[in-house]
């Protein structure tokens, strides 16, 4: 990689950060576009000394991470309407003196479904309800599905369901609903911790989509339960990479490298197919949308 005084610099600003998997996939995109760019990880507990440097550096973009998602939207200069509605931004951009917010995490889940099907009037399941599950939901909205909200606090799942005209129900009531995709947004499974299967067995029909937005392990055990009992299974790096992709977008214009970008991120989370392959890694990232 050249680095002179012509290189643009990009980042990730969150708290912690250290697992991160955007770094490796942002600079192997600029690699392979031949980009004089750079995209490192800041741990930082200063959010506005960030955007200062942001406008004082001239820094063109940055991710935005945990805990920072929320807060950050009332020191920009504009907020996209989408990223608005959700209430969270995980993407700036600094453009003409001007901070913009976006917020890729529901365009990236939307294009890994529908690299894989047509969710046109689909009856979807989310399960969870927090940030994530919030920016998936209005981003499937917008393609006329069906959504149903299914979480832990029942509180959190009715306020989703509202604000998305779907329906709650608590998990243990679900049955025979002939629910067609299934989105897990919860961090249950999720490397270091132990690997449960957070959706009961009987929910998961022959046919049905399940995509788990969990990307570390790739293989989670709701994955592999769903591939058994003959669901079409989608990893959550296909989601990861896809939000990634629309972020490369927004900061440079280009069309992102996407194959690229994922076997950046599968040499070091392992392969997907392997059965247990991305469970025996000590590498990687703590796997889950919050950290890009
Ligand atoms: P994110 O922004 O990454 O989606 P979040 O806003 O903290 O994270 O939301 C996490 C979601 O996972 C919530 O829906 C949470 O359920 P509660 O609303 O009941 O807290 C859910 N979740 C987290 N840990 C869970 C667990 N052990 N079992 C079931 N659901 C869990």
């Amino acid at each position: 990689m050249r680095i002179d005084q012509n290189t643009r610099l990009f980042g990730l600003i969150g708290h912690p950060v250290g697992h991160s998997m955007s770094p490796i996939m942002h600079n192997a995109a600029f690699r392979a576009l031949g980009q004089n760019a750079v995209y490192l990880a800041f741990d930082t507990t200063d959010l506005q000394g960030c955007l200062l440097a942001m406008r004082a550096l001239g820094i063109q973009g940055m991710s935005i991470t945990l805990p920072y998602k929320t807060v950050v939207i009332p020191l920009l200069d504009e907020v996209d309407e989408g990223a608005r509605r959700i209430g969270a931004v995980n993407t700036l951009v600094y453009r003409e003196g001007r901070l913009l917010g976006y917020n890729t995490d529901g365009t990236g889940a939307l294009r890994a479904l529908e690299e894989r099907m047509d969710c046109a009037g689909k009856r979807v399941l989310i399960v969870g309800a927090g940030g994530a599950a919030r920016a998936i939901s209005f981003a499937l909205k917008e393609k006329g599905v069906t959504l149903c909200i299914t979480n832990r606090s029942v509180k959190k799942g009715e306020i989703l369901a509202r604000a998305i005209n779907g329906t709650f129900r608590p998990l243990a009531e679900l049955d025979k609903e002939g629910f067609e995709i299934l989105i897990q947004t919860t961090p249950v499974g999720m490397f270091p911790f132990e690997n449960p299967n957070p959706v009961p067995e009987n929910l998961l029909r022959p046919g049905m989509t399940v995509m788990d937005i969990i990307y570390h392990p790739l293989n989670t055990t709701l994955l592999r339960t769903a591939r058994s009992r003959g669901c079409q299974v989608i990893p959550g790096i296909a989601m990861f990479v896809n939000q990634g992709a629309e972020q490369f977008r927004l900061w440079t214009g280009l069309r992102p490298p996407m194959g690229i970008m994922t076997k950046a991120v599968l040499r070091v989370l392992g392969p997907f197919d392997t059965p247990g392959g991305s469970n025996r890694t000590g590498r990687g990232g703590q796997g889950k949308r919050d950290l890009p």
